[in-house]
């Protein structure tokens, strides 16, 4: 079984050509093009199998898509690559616009030319919008984004919808709540404070600390993308998540215990622009159709999180020096050289 993935050196795709590369009849080829969210050293350990290959080509790019779809027939493409961080798009929503909401309709058609026999979409519980106090997002809620960043993810995923309803073409979209877990940019709320801990620097609470998310451990959702590919039925949206909802407070809590940290590491910082209140996802859809379950407690995920960035200093330190950069121009010198 051939696969296509797209963001595989960044934190979810990384973790889920792992996961893939478990069953032994897979190939994985990863298309990244290894923007700042994407890590060489997050597939460090999967770079001698040869059942895997990176391509560093854009999904915007239609032409070198075609070019990697020609030389193999695949089985399925599984779509991640993104701009994926909520204050990135605030600051500006074009690169948004043009990977999230381009690139997919670019892959969308690039896949049904070549015959690909399944798309899997993977959107986001975002596009959901916001919600109050109670109430939980089921998949036909309305599709309502408050930010650039969910706004572009949710006219990716709409597209992706269309490709089924005007072509046939079989896709599968999943939405999944908050990720947590090795190998996540320390930009996303969980790493940066973990990181910054270990830093003896602050924790920045936005307002009053009291938005809620849902909150899964990140080899969950990969195994959720699995069962979408294997068992999800065409043009179906599937929602992802653990029935475990946090407010930042509640998260900074758990953290200062784990890490013995004072409550004053933690300091409020203004609002975000159009900060969404509250995610909460029902994944029963996912559960009885696919037989998801989420294995991974917050306890437990929360501990073996931590443990993880306390034994790799030097992954993210170097990504908060930037010198991760270098690992690319270190190990790939040679092949930039060749292209001139
Ligand atoms: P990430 O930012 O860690 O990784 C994104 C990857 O995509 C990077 O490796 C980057 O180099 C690559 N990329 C960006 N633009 C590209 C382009 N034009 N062409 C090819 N590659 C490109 O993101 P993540 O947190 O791993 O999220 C992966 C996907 O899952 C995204 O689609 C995101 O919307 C979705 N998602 C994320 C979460 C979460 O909590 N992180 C939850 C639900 C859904
Ligand atoms: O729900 C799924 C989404 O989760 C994904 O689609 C996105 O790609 C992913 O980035 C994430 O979006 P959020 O905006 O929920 O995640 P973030 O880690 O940026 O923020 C989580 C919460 O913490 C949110 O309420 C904002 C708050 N926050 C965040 C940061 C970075 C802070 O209070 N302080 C911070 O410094």
């Amino acid at each position: 079984m051939r696969i296509l993935v797209t963001g595989g050196l960044g934190f979810i795709g990384s973790h889920l050509i792992r996961r893939l590369l478990r069953e032994p009849q897979v190939a994985v080829e990863n298309v990244d093009v290894l923007t700042y969210a994407g890590n060489l050293a997050n597939v460090q350990d999967l770079e001698s199998d040869p059942r895997y290959t990176w391509h560093r080509v854009s999904v915007t790019d239609a032409e070198a898509l075609d070019k990697i779809l020609s030389a193999h027939a695949f089985d399925a493409v599984m779509h991640l690559a993104a701009e994926s961080h909520v204050d990135r798009s605030i600051a500006s929503g074009l690169p948004f616009v043009e990977t999230n909401v381009l690139g997919t309709q670019t892959l969308l058609e690039v896949s049904r030319r070549h015959g690909v026999r399944r798309v899997v979409h993977v959107s986001t519980d975002e596009v959901y919008g916001t919600l109050g106090a109670e109430g939980l997002f089921v998949e036909d809620s309305p599709i309502q984004p408050n930010s650039p960043y969910s706004a572009s993810k949710a006219g990716s995923d709409l597209l992706a919808l269309a490709a089924y309803q005007t072509y046939g073409q079989d896709v599968v979209v999943t939405r999944c709540s908050n990720n947590y877990g090795p190998y996540q940019f320390p930009e996303k709320l969980i790493p940066l404070w973990i990181t910054n801990g270990l830093e003896q620097k602050p924790w920045p609470i936005y307002g009053d600390g009291l938005n809620v998310r849902d909150w899964i451990y990140v080899e969950d959702h990969v195994e959720g993308l699995w069962l979408a590919l294997n068992r999800g039925r065409a043009g179906h949206v599937y929602n992802f998540g653990s029935r475990n909802e946090r407010t930042n407070r509640q998260v900074a809590e758990d953290l200062l215990k784990i890490l013995q940290l004072p409550p004053e590491t933690v300091v409020q910082v203004p609002d975000r622009l159009g900060h969404d209140r509250r995610y909460a996802i029902d994944p029963s859809k996912a559960e009885q159709e696919l037989g998801f379950q989420a294995q991974v407690g917050w306890d437990e995920g929360l501990e073996r999180t931590v443990n993880w960035y306390q034994e790799h200093r030097d992954w993210w330190e170097a990504v908060k020096s930037g010198a991760y950069l270098d690992y690319y121009r270190r190990q790939y010198q040679h092949l930039e050289a060749h292209r001139k």
